[in-house]
């Protein structure tokens, strides 16, 4: 770190008390905050790790209405719910608050007028939609109408679900409100504003002049805001539920959840110093420019932390501003985006519930395939892999190798090290560059590759044991063996060491079977850490075998998450225009034999089927192929249309009529045919 700083307050974004924390929060911002802030105590530096929840905002109104109990009930519910698993899994946050907390009404609220009073803010008025029968404005997500594009008569004043378009609530047609259905007119309001625009020279300097070493998905989606032209944005909203908006004649505003939900990141330190005198005053933490401010994030919270936060927090003029915000892509769920809403994901306290004791498994796998540079996929098979193949089979397996030889050949007691052989000189000095290496990522904020290097040492240490064969080696050379176990425990404490920032359950666990008082992360690297003679208890495995019907029970779950959503979601195409009967009747539909059917060369999709129609037999192409092996259709009677012009395919074949098959939702299709076996070349009307 950098000589000019003496402590560091680290924040991890405020999750949204509207749902369960999954494993795209965690891969994003709870497990890499928590490894730095695991590295920056044990490098023994002045560090608080600051979290909580957001409990403003339209998303916890929206939760409510829909599981109808009270804002307060849901915002209690999961604030317990996510500290809860957060404390579970082991993120060691020293405070985990609210953002309905007195201590944060009272700051937010204080900030807000300090900037108010200091002519930081600028008011303005303008027409929003408003509800006359509940006398409320409504935000854009509670605003449904007409799509102007597809017609769909519920899209969102942000965005038509059925199409996809992105709206405004003025462009729909018949706005109305969602959760009343009554029509709504424009109406206007006051708000006031922070002019973004005033900061924009100030932001460009300081972004892009001054900090070249952000991550470049950061660096780079600041710029393309700075370069788009900042405008002011609206600080305050008519809502009921948040805070109130502390200046006369703002009754039925509050504070925009956006400007009140970082200052709950003083807050919530001002909370922690109340508690902790020794922390020193809340203010040092926030206010002094040798502390070294860092927001870890994920991406969608970027422009809020990089522009208009540290905007507020030069506005307001007492505030140091953060000097690093790593934030993170997006973590998928086996190729598919996570979503609150839709409950696709894994939620971290049935992950907890269903697999317990295996903390160290998720945190491991969310690191080694973490969303540092660009969006990444996390699956079910790839989680076993990872844990079977690497925490079981390389890392458990060397440690207990080493402890439990050392059970088998001398009770437990640590054996000494006699003369080393030139390998077990190499393999050791493998250990010393260690601990700079991975510092130097860690202080980077390179996870991913950080826990690669202290896997690394596991392979080292997996190797030198399988290279060194002591279970053969004790019948011709007990001595020597006595060097190959103390070389092991050696680099058994160094891996405990190594993964305490990353896997702190087993390390801890590690600790115990090594009986060592403390792992010393300045020990790291060192040959000496086991003191002979020393006794070690009966060692438990490290890590278990994941099962597969583990493994098949969380796809299934996530299987039926799907299926469900597709069938809360489905609805039948629009009925087409209308057609006369006279032209229905051109239409000739008729019931055919399946003779034959065959795949088509070189064509994947096409099925060649010789239907008999009572006249003759013709061929009929369909493509299909993709559903049915032919095999399964021979003897079918199928419906066709029999007077459907020709249609001749790249290759030469033609198709003489169609056959008609039902596209089911998922896409998936089926041939239609008659209940009862009819006559081939009856008529369908
Ligand atoms: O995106 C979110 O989940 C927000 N609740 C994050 C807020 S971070 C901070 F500003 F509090
Ligand atoms: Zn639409």
């Amino acid at each position: 770190m950098d000589k000019k700083f003496k402590r560091t307050t680290v924040t991890a974004a405020l999750p949204y008390a509207n749902g369960p924390v999954h494993i795209g929060h965690l891969a994003g911002v709870y497990v890499p905050s928590d490894i730095y802030v695991r590295y920056l105590r044990l490098k023994g530096r002045d560090v608080i790790f600051v979290g909580g929840s957001d409990e403003h905002g339209v998303p916890v109104t929206i939760r409510a209405r829909k599981e109808g109990i009270s804002v307060q009930e849901v915002v209690d519910r999961y604030h317990s719910l996510i500290k809860d698993s957060f404390q579970r899994f082991g993120i060691s946050f020293d405070i985990y608050s609210r953002t309905t907390s007195r201590t944060h009404h009272r700051l937010a609220s204080d900030f807000f007028r300090h900037l108010y009073d200091n002519g930081k803010l600028t008011e303005q008025v303008s027409e929003q939609f408003y509800d006359e029968q509940t006398g409320h404005f409504l935000t854009d997500r509670n605003i449904r109408g007409e799509c102007p594009r597809c017609h769909n008569h519920e899209a969102y004043g942000d965005q038509c679900e059925s199409c996809g378009a992105t709206l405004s609530p003025e462009e729909l047609i018949n706005p109305y409100n969602a959760e009343t259905g009554n029509p709504l007119v424009k109406r206007e309001t006051k708000h006031w504003y922070l002019p973004l625009d005033q900061y924009q020279p100030w932001l460009e300097r300081w972004i892009l002049q001054e900090h070249k070493e952000w991550r470049p998905n950061v660096y780079g989606q600041c710029k393309s805001w700075l370069d788009g032209g900042l405008r002011p944005r609206a600080v305050t909203r008519d809502l009921d539920w948040g805070i109130p908006v502390p200046v006369e004649g703002a009754d039925g505003k509050v504070l925009y959840v956006w400007f009140d939900a970082p200052i709950g990141y003083i807050s919530n330190t001002k909370e922690l110093c109340d508690a902790h005198p020794e922390l020193g005053s809340w203010e040092q933490w926030w206010k002094d420019p040798e502390t070294r401010l860092v927001h870890f994030i994920g991406k969608d919270n970027i422009v809020f932390h990089c522009i208009v936060f540290p905007a507020m927090l030069k506005a307001h003029g007492d505030y140091i501003l953060p000097d690093n915000v790593p934030s993170n892509e997006f973590l998928n769920l086996e190729g598919n985006k996570i979503s609150t809403s839709r409950n696709y994901a894994v939620w971290l306290n049935e992950y907890l519930d269903e697999l317990p004791d295996r903390q160290d498994e998720l945190r491991y796998v969310l690191t080694a395939n973490a969303p540092e540079t660009k969006d990444n996929d996390f699956t079910w098979a790839d989680f076993q892999a990872r844990c079977n193949n690497e925490l079981v089979a390389v890392y458990g397996n060397f440690v207990n190798r080493a402890l439990q030889l050392t059970q088998k050949y001398y009770e437990g007691v640590v054996p000494a090290c006699g003369v080393l052989t030139d390998y077990d000189r190499e393999t050791l000095a493998e250990f010393r560059g260690v601990k700079e290496r991975l510092e130097d990522l860690l202080e980077n904020f390179k996870f991913r590759e950080a826990q690669k290097e202290a896997m690394n040492l596991a392979r080292i240490g997996n190797k030198y044991i399988a290279d060194m064969e002591p279970w053969k080696v004790v019948k011709t050379d007990p001595e020597r063996v006595k060097t190959i176990i103390n070389v092991s425990l050696q680099i058994t404490a160094n891996l405990a060491i190594a993964f305490q920032p990353f896997l702190p359950f087993s390390s801890e666990r590690l600790r115990c079977m090594l009986a060592l008082e403390r792992l010393e992360w300045e020990s790291l690297g060192r040959t000496d850490l086991i003191a002979t003679g020393a006794q070690l208890p009966k060692p438990e495995l490290l890590f278990s075998k994941i099962e597969d019907e583990t493994i098949q029970c969380q796809v299934d779950k996530l299987a039926a998450t799907i299926k469900a959503n597709e069938e809360a979601n489905y609805q039948a195409a629009p009925i087409k225009e209308t057609v006369s009967f006279d032209d229905f009747q051109k239409l000739d539909i008729r019931v055919g034999t399946v003779l034959e059917c065959e795949r088509v060369p070189k064509m994947k999709k096409l099925l060649k089927f010789k239907i008999a129609d009572g006249l003759k037999n013709r061929t009929i192409v369909s493509g299909i192929a993709q559903w049915y092996e032919p095999e399964q259709l021979v003897g079918k009677q199928v419906l066709f249309i029999a007077n459907l012009a020709p249609r001749e395919f790249k290759n030469g074949l033609v198709s003489e009529g169609m056959i008609l098959s039902a596209e089911n939702n998922d896409g998936t299709i089926s041939v239609t045919t008659t209940e009862h076996e009819v006559k081939p070349g009856s008529q369908v009307g």
